[in-house]
């Protein structure tokens, strides 16, 4: 009975270990959690927010052409108003995130 429980305490461990790691894999709510405020839902930066500080519009053929791994760094290391996400958010939920934009575009 004892070793029972000790491994269902170590399966509750794990599972609340692995669940974040699930959440993360959704770039769509990372976007609607972290960034539709400034963006839009629509990646078009014109919330209130988004023009109060210039949010670029995601279908800005600048952005449409820069490769990810330079939209990646805006995320991760900031530019102008854009935070930095650095310690915020793990790699995965920022290439996620970029991922979804990338659908935003169409
Ligand atoms: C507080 C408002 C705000 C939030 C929240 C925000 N952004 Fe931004 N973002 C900006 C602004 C402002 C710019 C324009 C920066 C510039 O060009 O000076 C920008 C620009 C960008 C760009 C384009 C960079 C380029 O090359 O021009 C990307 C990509 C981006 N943001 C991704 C994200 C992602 C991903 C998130 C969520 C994890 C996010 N942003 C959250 C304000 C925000």
């Amino acid at each position: 009975m004892k070793f029972n429980l000790k491994y269902a305490v170590i399966g509750c461990l794990a599972a609340s270990i692995v669940t974040p790691a699930f959440a993360a894999g959704s770039g769509a709510d990372t976007y609607k959690a972290k960034c539709a405020m400034c963006h839009g839902a629509d990646g078009l930066g014109t919330t209130p927010a988004g023009k109060a500080m210039k949010a670029a519009s995601f279908k800005d053929p600048a952005i449409v052409k820069a490769p990810d791994s330079e939209l990646i760094a805006t995320a991760t290391n900031g530019k102008g108003k854009m935070p930095a996400y650095k310690g915020k958010l793990t790699d995965d939920q920022i290439k996620s995130a970029i991922a979804y934009i990338r659908t935003l575009q169409k």
